[in-house]
């Protein structure tokens, strides 16, 4: 069972890596591999709506999305963690996630996905709605907590502070792991839900 993790601060000192990390340790007694990637430095273009994906399986870009298209085929869940900027995720997080969903074709329904904010003050739920976007259009069970999931700090690992974020981020993590857990007990005993053919509708008059 596997955890993909993806950080969309530039920080090294990340807050943000702050609340991963304590989500790991749960991950690590719960027998969970995890593999996480900060992205927050890496020139990540936005999305052209050139259709190429369509075509090739994959963005017409062949950069950090496609490598990390490979990873979350794999996964059993995804985590996306973000420093709040201007109450919003990321740029750079936002333009990679668009094209790592758009132009991905394989299946993403029933892996677990789970959002995470970072911010000083304001903004946390705001970029936590924004993140679940992603989940909820690929039939991804989204996993919660005991609050709106997130940390607050500023200064280079002051989220360390926050202990009531950091108790989030472990009932979160558990939360988690039981749900990818009963997944894949489910898919074994009753197989996946069935999934119609997708309808796709412009104009409704
Ligand atoms: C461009 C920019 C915009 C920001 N906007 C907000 C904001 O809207 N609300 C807030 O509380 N903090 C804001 N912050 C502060 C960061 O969210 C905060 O420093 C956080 O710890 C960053 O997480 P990181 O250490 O993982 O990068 C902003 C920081 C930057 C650089």
């Amino acid at each position: 069972m596997k955890v993909l993790m993806i950080n969309g601060s530039p920080r090294p000192e990340s807050n943000t890596q702050v609340a991963l990390d304590e989500m790991c340790g749960v991950f690590e007694a719960e027998g969970i591999d995890v593999e996480c990637i900060a992205v927050g430095k890496e020139v990540v273009r936005g999305c052209i709506a050139c259709g190429g994906c369509a075509k090739l399986g994959k963005c017409v870009f062949d950069d950090i999305v496609n490598e990390i298209a490979a990873k979350f085929e794999q996964a059993d869940g995804l985590v996306v963690a973000s420093p709040v900027y201007y109450a919003s995720a990321n740029g750079t997080l936002v333009s990679l996630l668009d094209r790592l969903f758009f132009s991905t074709p394989f299946d993403k329904a029933m892996k677990v996905g789970a959002a995470v904010s970072c911010a000083r003050r304001g903004g946390l739920t705001a970029t936590w709605d924004e993140l679940n976007k992603y989940f909820g259009i690929a039939g991804m069970p989204i996993a919660t907590g005991q609050y709106w999931n997130g940390v607050h700090g500023r200064l280079p690992g002051e989220a360390e502070q926050d202990l009531e974020g950091l108790q989030q981020m472990r009932t979160l993590a558990r939360n988690m792991a039981f749900l990818m857990k009963s997944i894949a007990i489910g898919r074994e005993q009753f197989g996946l839900p069935e999934r119609e053919e997708s309808q796709m509708t412009n104009f409704v008059r």
